[in-house]
C-alpha cells in the first residue's frame, strides 16, 4: 500500500508549501485539510446561517458536497460545483473560519471524510468510494492529522516556526510586503486565529512518535530537504 505522512504546524510554520512540494517530489497526493475548513466556513457563510449556531452549521457542513483533487500539481476544493480554490483564502474566511473548526461535530464530519480520502489514496479503501489512484500513497497536512486523523501514519511531522518567522511569512504572503503595518495585520489574524484553534487541536508540541522539525531558520528549500530526508528515511 501506498505510504501515509501526516504533517501538522501552525499558521506560518509552511506546512502547506512544504508538504505540496514534497508530495510533488514523490508522486504522492496532497490533501490540505485546511482548505475542507475553509471551505465549510464559506458554504456555511454563504448559506448565512450564524457561525455560533453549532447544530445547524454542523447539519450544513454534513449535507456541504465537496469534491477534492489531491493531484500536487492542481489540488482543488470544488463546491457544488464551484471552484472554490481562490475565495476561500480571502481575509474574511481566514478571520472566521475557526469558529466553524472548533465546532466539534464539524470536525467529526471533516475528519471522516479525511480518513476516506487518506484510505483511499493509500489503497487502503475497503469500498471503491473515492479511489483516485489506486494506493500512490498521500501526504495530508493540518493540525490534527498527526494526532487524530492519521496517528497511525507511517511517518508523522509536526512543522514549528517561532512567531517572529511565522508573522513575516504570512505578512509578505498575504500582503506581499513586511514592515510595521502588514505585521500588526498579521499578527492580529495569526495569532488570535492559533490560540482559537489550538482550544481543540494540539499543534505546538509534538506527540509521540511525532518528529518536530523547527523551520524558523530554514529557506524553503532547506525544510523541504528535511522533511524529505524523514520521508525517505
Ligand atoms: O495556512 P494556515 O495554517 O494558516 O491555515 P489552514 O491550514 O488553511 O487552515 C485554516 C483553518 O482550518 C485553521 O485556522 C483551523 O481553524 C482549521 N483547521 C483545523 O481545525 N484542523 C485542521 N486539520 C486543519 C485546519
Amino acid at each position: 500500500d501506498g505510504i501515509v505522512v501526516a504533517i501538522d504546524g501552525p499558521s506560518g510554520s509552511g506546512k502547506s508549501t512544504i508538504s505540496r512540494r514534497v508530495a510533488a517530489h514523490f508522486g504522492l497526493g496532497y490533501l490540505d485539510t485546511g482548505a475542507m475548513y475553509r471551505a465549510a466556513a464559506w458554504w456555511c457563510i454563504r448559506a448565512g446561517v450564524d457561525l455560533d449556531d453549532h447544530s445547524t452549521v454542523a447539519q450544513l457542513v454534513r449535507e456541504m458536497p465537496l469534491e477534492i483533487s489531491t493531484d500536487s500539481a492542481h489540488p482543488t476544493f470544488i463546491v457544488g460545483g464551484e471552484d472554490v480554490g481562490v475565495v476561500i483564502r480571502s481575509t474574511e474566511i481566514s478571520t472566521r473560519v475557526s469558529a466553524v473548526a472548533t465546532n466539534l461535530d464539524v470536525r467529526a464530519e471533516l475528519q471522516r471524510r479525511q480518513r476516506d480520502v487518506i484510505a483511499a489514496e493509500s489503497g487502503q479503501a475497503k469500498t471503491g468510494h473515492q479511489a483516485h489512484s489506486g494506493g500512490r500513497g498521500v501526504i495530508a497536512e493540518g493540525r490534527d492529522i498527526t494526532t487524530v486523523v492519521a496517528p497511525d501514519a507511517d511517518v508523522r511531522i509536526l512543522l514549528l516556526a517561532d512567531e517572529e518567522a511565522r508573522l513575516a511569512r504570512r505578512a509578505r504572503e498575504v500582503h506581499g510586503t513586511v514592515d510595521e503595518v502588514s505585521l500588526a495585520a498579521t499578527r492580529d489574524q495569526v495569532i488570535r486565529r492559533d490560540a482559537d484553534d489550538s482550544t481543540v487541536s494540539n499543534f505546538t508540541t509534538a506527540a509521540d512518535g511525532v518528529i518536530s522539525v523547527d523551520t524558523s531558520a530554514l529557506t524553503l528549500e532547506e525544510a523541504v530537504a528535511t522533511v524529505q530526508e524523514i520521508v525517505s528515511a
